[in-house]
């Protein structure tokens, strides 16, 4: 079928899989530019592993580091004349060049917060790999039921306390306007947030792998939280979901002492702002990353998830003397360049001017743009998008 994009609000429904393939096959060939991770991790599972932080974390893995990955996610193929999402082919991609590569590549489609699929990651482990070394947490939804009680929760993006205004953009149009978005009113919307994106789920996939015997000695596990600057406080750190995000951080320590037999760690690494599914979804925060991402390009620091993900390997989980930097909480930072004062100064001034009229011109719109149409494999000059595309194509493994 010849695949275009269509969007509604943030979402965009349709994915292009030659797209998709050039996008995982670039972040690819960054990695192998950089070089080898030394003492890398070397079998691997990844939860949330086919978009964003979670893909690049696989090919971070795979390709810097030779490791063997076990990708768990929720995607979806093509059906009745509808694309796949662009999870299932960034998969697809990412496994077929990891068996040119002659790397191990297998994924497992279904709620990872659900019983039965971690069974079935476990006895996947157990039939392949015996055990694995490294275990990314990278789950981003607004829903998740409660393997234990059948409860269905739904998370909310809330302020706390105080009615929130602020500026926002469509980044379709590149029209700001102001938004002003209503506090919680009942605890409830913190405590359905927490149980969706706090550190339950992540504690209980790490029971079940302890339990089972898949971990190997020395284990690593990291999580994925955000901090962000003071302008987004009330909606993202100090809302409803910085409150998750507390949550996860706190279940690192409760991992740490699950771990204590096979002496494992357990981190949260607190990364960047940047255009992923989930985040174009959280008000404020877009007219904020097209500012950031300005300012970043000028001063040569930008970063994508893939050279995030590197570094996050390279750099702090894997150090040459085995030393992990950690901030005074115990986190692993790699929004340092992002929360740098000279970046958040400026920001922060172009904050205060961005209007309609000058977006073209003050922030990188343009760019967060091209980012959001990449996700879905649109936006790539080699590929010819009024051409048919397969759009059957399979995830190997599954
Ligand atoms: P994303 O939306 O690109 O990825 C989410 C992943 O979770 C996908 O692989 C998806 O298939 C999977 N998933 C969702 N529900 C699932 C389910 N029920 N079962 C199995 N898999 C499921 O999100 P992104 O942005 O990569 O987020 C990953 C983590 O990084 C999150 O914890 C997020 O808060 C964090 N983070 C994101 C930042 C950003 O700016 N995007 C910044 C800092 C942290
Ligand atoms: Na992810």
């Amino acid at each position: 079928m010849i695949i275009k994009p269509r969007t509604r609000g943030f979402i965009c429904l349709t994915s292009h899989p030659d797209g998709t393939a050039v996008n995982i096959k670039n972040q690819i060939d960054y990695v192998k530019s950089q070089g080898e991770i030394k003492n890398g991790p070397k079998k691997v599972l990844v939860i949330g592993a086919s978009t964003g932080f979670g893909i690049s974390s696989r090919i971070a893995a795979a390709f810097g580091s030779g490791a063997a990955t076990i990708g768990v996610f929720f995607e979806k193929p093509a059906a009745e004349g509808k694309p796949g999402t662009a999870g299932w082919y960034n998969s697809a991609a990412f496994e077929k060049e990891a068996q040119n590569a002659g790397l191990y590549a297998k994924s497992i489609n279904g709620d990872a917060f659900s019983d039965e699929i971690k069974q079935q990651t476990i006895e996947l482990i157990k039939k392949d790999l015996g055990t694995v070394d490294l275990i990314v947490y990278s789950l981003a939804s607004p829903r998740r039921t409660h393997p234990k009680t059948g409860v269905a929760y739904a998370s909310v993006l809330k302020p706390i306390g105080q009615t929130f205004s602020n500026k926002t953009v469509d980044f379709h149009t590149g029209i700001v306007s102001d938004i002003t978005i209503n506090p919680i009113e009942s605890q409830e919307d913190i405590d359905n947030t927490i149980a969706v994106m706090g550190g339950e789920d992540w504690k209980f996939w790490m029971e079940d792998l302890q339990k089972a015997g898949v971990l190997a000695d020395g284990v690593k596990t990291v999580a994925y939280s955000y901090i962000g600057p003071e302008l987004t406080f009330p909606i993202y750190r100090n809302g409803t979901i910085g409150q998750a995000k507390n949550d996860l951080e706190a279940t690192a320590s409760t991992i740490k002492t699950i771990l204590s037999d096979v002496n494992g760690e357990a981190y949260v690494s607190v990364n960047k702002a940047l255009v992923t599914q989930s985040s174009s979804a959280i008000p404020v925060v877009p007219l904020y990353i097209s500012l950031l991402y300005k300012v970043m390009k000028e001063k040569g620091i930008h970063e994508g998830t893939i050279e995030q993900m590197y570094r996050l390997f390279n750099d702090r989980l894997y150090t040459a003397d085995g030393t992990i930097p950690l901030d005074a909480e115990g986190r692993i930072r790699i929004d340092d360049w992002e929360m740098r004062e000279d970046v958040q100064q400026e920001v922060d001034k172009l904050w205060k001017e961005a209007t309609t009229e000058n977006l073209g011109q003050i922030s990188d719109i343009e760019g967060y743009r091209n980012d959001f149409f990449n996700l879905f494999g649109f936006n790539f000059g080699s590929i010819d998008y009024e051409a048919e595309a397969d759009e059957q194509v399979n995830v190997p493994s599954i």
